[in-house]
């Protein structure tokens, strides 16, 4: 019943690289629930077929993750997911050498990792990252394919199957970070946003395993709050936070109770902000 579930293939995350521990492959079971939405999956597809670099561009809790998973479920190819952060830099993605005991050992990166084994890599949010990060990602995304490990003097040369996604929020631009064109005109670029009605009240029941009388309430709900204009609002109710309200209510809550907590709360701190949120709610639960 829950999509929490992913892929049969092994999937590093990024949790396995921090502390420079050696990466561990997870297996897990299942196909990660994925509605399409369009043609995002042929896509997605012919790029891989033609070792093109993807770029998924959209709001958060869209769906973006839950896509990549799915289709390097499809795809038959493991993946090693990287969530950036503005202290990442090119050789937390490369690799290091560290003292293990009495020997000085090289650890891959899990770029490195993921060129080695042909697995698919998604840099989560690749914007936030340092700016030296774009001297590895360059060189692998276009025709050479290539990475150049410069404190071992080894040349990687990618397998076909190794595919470098990434993730981009176009609402979080600034002037400061954003991704130079350089870099985006590199990738095909997908765009996500919130699924339109029917296919959002689908996605919701499945998650959760609502009634649908009661999903199609919260999406309605989610609705009301994406067509607030003005409303200082600096990203709409996503459609993560609509599956969390459905899972509160399975977990005992009353409707109302369980979008406030979930869809209204987290996305503001104004208390008039929160008070129009609560009122609209009221007006569907
Ligand atoms: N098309 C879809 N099919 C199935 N589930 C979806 C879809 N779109 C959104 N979801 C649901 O929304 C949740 C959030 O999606 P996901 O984690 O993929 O968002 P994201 O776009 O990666 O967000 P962020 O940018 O914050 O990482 C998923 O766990 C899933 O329950
Ligand atoms: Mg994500």
């Amino acid at each position: 019943m829950s999509g929490h579930e992913a892929g049969r293939m092994p999937e590093i995350g990024e949790d396995h690289w921090e502390g420079a521990v050696a990466h561990q492959a997870l297996e897990i079971e299942g196909e990660p629930y994925y509605l399409p939405l369009g043609d995002e999956v042929m896509a997605f597809e012919a790029a891989y077929q033609n070792r093109l670099p993807v770029m998924l561009k959209g709001p958060t809790g869209c769906g973006k993750t839950r896509f990549v998973r799915h289709m390097a479920h499809r795809l038959g190819r493991p993946l090693v997911s990287v969530a950036c952060h503005d202290d990442l830099t090119a050789s937390d993605l490369i690799g290091r050498f560290l003292i293990r005991g009495d020997e000085t050992v090289w650890v891959d990166g899990p770029l490195t990792q993921a060129v080695r084994s042909g697995a698919i890599c998604y840099l989560d949010e690749v914007v936030e990252a340092r700016k030296d990060t774009t001297v590895v990602i360059h060189p692998l995304t276009d025709d050479r394919r290539r990475m150049r490990i410069d404190r071992t003097g080894e040349v990687l040369q990618a397998p076909p199957e190794f595919m470098l996604v990434i993730s981009y929020n176009p609402g979080y631009q600034s002037l400061l970070k954003n991704l130079k064109q350089s870099t985006r005109q590199r990738f095909m670029a997908l765009e996500f946003d919130f699924p339109p009605r029917e296919a959002e009240v689908a996605i919701v029941i499945h998650e959760t395993g609502l009634d649908r009388p009661t999903a199609e309430r919260i999406v309605r709900i989610g609705e009301l709050i994406r067509n607030l204009k003005d409303a200082g609002l600096e990203e709409p109710a996503s459609t993560r936070l609509l599956v969390y309200a459905g899972l509160l209510v399975r977990g005992g809550l009353d409707l109302r109770r369980a979008c406030e907590l979930s869809i209204a709360a987290p996305i503001s701190d104004d208390p008039a902000v929160l008070e129009a949120l609560f009122a609209l709610i009221a007006t569907v639960a």
